[in-house]
C-alpha cells in the first residue's frame, strides 16, 4: 500500500443508481472523490456538486494521478471504459468495478492493479440507502490492494467481506431471486386486494 492511499483520491466512473449513492456515501465519509464521469455532463455535474467534485463527461479528462478509480459502469461497459482509460491511469492507481456478476479479472489485461467492491444492494435513485446495512464485498488482485478496499469498505459499513469472483457470481444470484421473489409476492398481494376493491397501503 502506497502511502498516499491513507488519504486517497478516487475518481468515480459512472453516475447511475450506483455512482450515485456511493459517491455520496464515500464523501459522507471525507474520501476525496476529485471527479465523476458521465456521458452526460449533467448528469455527473448533479453529482459532482453534491460530493465537491468536479463533473466530466468525457474520460480522456480522467485524471492520471487518482488512487482509486471506481467503474460503477453497466457491467458491459466495465471493460470498454477501462481499455478507454488505461493508458491514462496512473500505473500504480487501483481500478475497481461495482458489479456482481462480473469477474475481477475483466480487467487484468488493462491494470496492474485492480479489484473489485461489490455493495450487496438494489439501488434505485428515489431511495437513499443506508450503507451501514449494506455488505460490502471486496476482492483484489494483491494482499495490499485487498488491504485497502477492506479498509475503505470498512468505512461505510460493518459488514464487509472478502468475496472470490465465484462466491460474488452465486450471491449475485441469489440477491437476484429474493428481490424479484418478493417483488412478485408484491404484484400478486396487490392483485388479490384490488380484485376486492382494496389497495395496500
Ligand atoms: N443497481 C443496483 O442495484 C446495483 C447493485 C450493485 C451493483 N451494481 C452494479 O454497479 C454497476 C452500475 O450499475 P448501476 O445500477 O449504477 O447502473 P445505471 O444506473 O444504469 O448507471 C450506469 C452508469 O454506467 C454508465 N455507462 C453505461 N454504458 C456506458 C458506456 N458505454 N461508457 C461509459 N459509461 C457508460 C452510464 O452512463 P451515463 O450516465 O452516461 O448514462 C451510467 O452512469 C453495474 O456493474 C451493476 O451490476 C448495481
Amino acid at each position: 500500500m502506497t502511502p498516499r492511499r491513507h488519504a486517497p483520491k478516487v475518481v468515480l466512473i459512472g453516475a447511475g443508481r450506483v455512482g450515485f449513492h456511493l459517491g455520496q456515501a464515500l464523501f459522507g465519509q471525507k474520501i476525496n472523490i476529485t471527479q465523476v464521469f458521465s456521458r452526460q455532463l449533467e448528469k455527473a455535474t448533479f453529482l459532482a456538486q453534491k460530493i465537491s467534485a468536479v463533473g466530466i463527461n468525457d474520460l480522456t479528462q480522467v485524471a492520471p494521478d487518482a488512487d482509486l478509480y471506481i467503474l460503477a459502469v453497466k457491467d458491459d461497459a466495465i471493460e470498454t471504459v477501462g481499455r478507454q482509460i488505461a493508458e491514462i491511469c496512473a500505473p500504480e492507481g487501483l481500478v475497481v468495478h461495482t458489479s456482481g456478476a462480473t469477474p475481477g479479472a475483466v480487467l487484468a489485461g488493462y491494470f496492474r492493479h485492480f479489484g473489485v467492491f461489490y455493495p450487496l444492494q438494489t439501488f434505485s435513485m428515489e431511495k437513499t440507502p443506508d450503507f451501514t446495512q449494506i455488505p460490502i464485498c471486496v476482492d483484489a488482485n494483491s494482499p495490499e490492494n485487498l488491504d485497502f478496499l477492506q479498509s475503505l469498505a470498512q468505512k461505510l459499513s460493518p459488514l464487509f467481506y472478502h468475496i472470490s469472483d465465484a462466491q460474488r457470481a452465486w450471491l449475485h444470484v441469489a440477491a437476484v431471486f429474493v428481490n424479484n421473489f418478493s417483488n412478485f409476492m408484491y404484484f400478486i398481494g396487490e392483485k388479490i386486494l384490488d380484485e376486492e376493491n382494496m389497495t395496500l397501503e
